[in-house]
C-alpha cells in the first residue's frame, strides 16, 4: 500500500481530484467506483470545480457506486443516489445511464445483489475504486465479521454505523437498519483502489490498517493483500 501524507481534509481532497482527473483524461473508457459519507464530498467539489474550468469530460466514464441504504427509494433525500446526484452527477457531464447504484427499493433485494455484482462484471470489472473507511474499518457497508470472499451482499448495518450516520437523518430511529453493498471480493477486484482517511477519528482505523493483522474483524484490511493500493490521509488521521 502506498501512503500519501497531506496536510489536512483540502489537501486530501485536492489530491485525491487530482488523482482521478488523470485516470479520467488518459482512459479511453473508465469504470470508476465512488464513495458516499462525508469523505468524499470535498474530492467531489474539485471534480466539479475542474469540469468547469479546464473542461474535463466524463462522458467515457461509467460509474459504479459501492452501496445503498435497503428502504430507500433514489428521490429519498437520504439515499446514496440522491447524495450522488445533488454532490456529483447533476455537475458534471456523466451520462446519467452511466451510473450505476445498487436500488435500496428494489422488489427483490437478493436479485438485485446479483444483478449488481453481474453488471458491474459485464463492464468489465472496475479500474478505480475510491473509498472511505468507518471508524469500525468497515468499507462500503461491510461491517467487522463480513467474509473477505463476499459478492454484493445485504448487511445489518452496526449501532455504531447508524451512530455514526444519523447525522444526514433527523432522527436515530430514520437511519435504515439495512443496506446493500459490495462485498470485500467485490471491492478487491478493483484493478486499483484510492482510500481517503481524514480526521482524528480515524487515527485508530488509519492505524489498525497499517500495522494490524490482515482479519476479518477489520474489513478494511483485506486491502493489505490488494496489488495496488493508494492512501491518502491527513495529519489528523496520521496524528502528527
Ligand atoms: C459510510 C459509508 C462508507 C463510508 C464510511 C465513512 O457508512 N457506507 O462508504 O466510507 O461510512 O463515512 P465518512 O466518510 O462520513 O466518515
Amino acid at each position: 500500500m502506498n501512503l500519501i501524507e497531506v496536510k489536512d481534509y483540502e489537501e486530501m481532497s485536492e489530491r485525491a481530484a487530482r488523482y482521478i482527473i488523470e485516470k479520467v483524461r488518459q482512459a479511453k473508457t473508465l469504470n470508476l467506483g465512488l464513495a458516499t459519507g462525508g469523505t468524499p464530498v470535498g474530492t467531489y467539489k474539485n471534480l466539479i470545480a475542474d469540469h468547469k474550468e479546464n473542461g474535463t469530460s466524463y462522458q467515457n466514464v461509467t460509474t459504479f457506486n459501492l452501496d445503498e441504504y435497503v428502504g430507500l427509494s433514489g428521490d429519498d433525500r437520504n439515499s446514496y443516489r440522491f447524495y450522488m446526484n445533488e454532490e456529483l452527477f447533476s455537475h458534471i457531464d456523466v451520462v446519467q445511464a452511466n451510473t450505476h447504484i445498487p436500488r435500496g427499493d428494489a422488489p427483490d433485494m437478493q436479485q438485485e445483489c446479483l444483478n449488481y455484482e453481474k453488471l458491474i462484471a459485464e463492464h468489465g470489472g472496475i479500474d478505480l475504486q475510491l473509498l472511505g473507511i468507518g471508524t469500525n474499518g468497515h468499507i462500503g457497508f461491510n461491517e467487522p465479521g463480513t467474509s473477505f470472499d463476499s459478492a454484493t451482499h445485504l448487511v445489518d448495518l452496526a449501532e455504531s454505523t447508524r451512530e455514526a450516520n444519523a447525522r444526514y437523518f433527523s432522527s436515530l430511529a430514520e437511519v435504515p437498519t439495512k443496506a446493500i453493498t459490495m462485498g470485500i471480493a467485490t471491492i478487491m477486484k478493483s484493478k486499483e483502489i484510492l482510500l481517503l482517511i481524514s480526521g482524528q477519528s480515524k487515527r485508530e482505523a488509519l492505524s489498525n490498517l497499517l500495522h494490524g493483522e490482515v482479519n476479518e474483524n477489520f474489513p478494511a484490511s483485506a486491502l493489505r493483500n490488494h496489488p495496488c493500493v493508494t492512501i491518502i490521509a491527513d495529519n489528523a488521521a496520521i496524528g502528527k
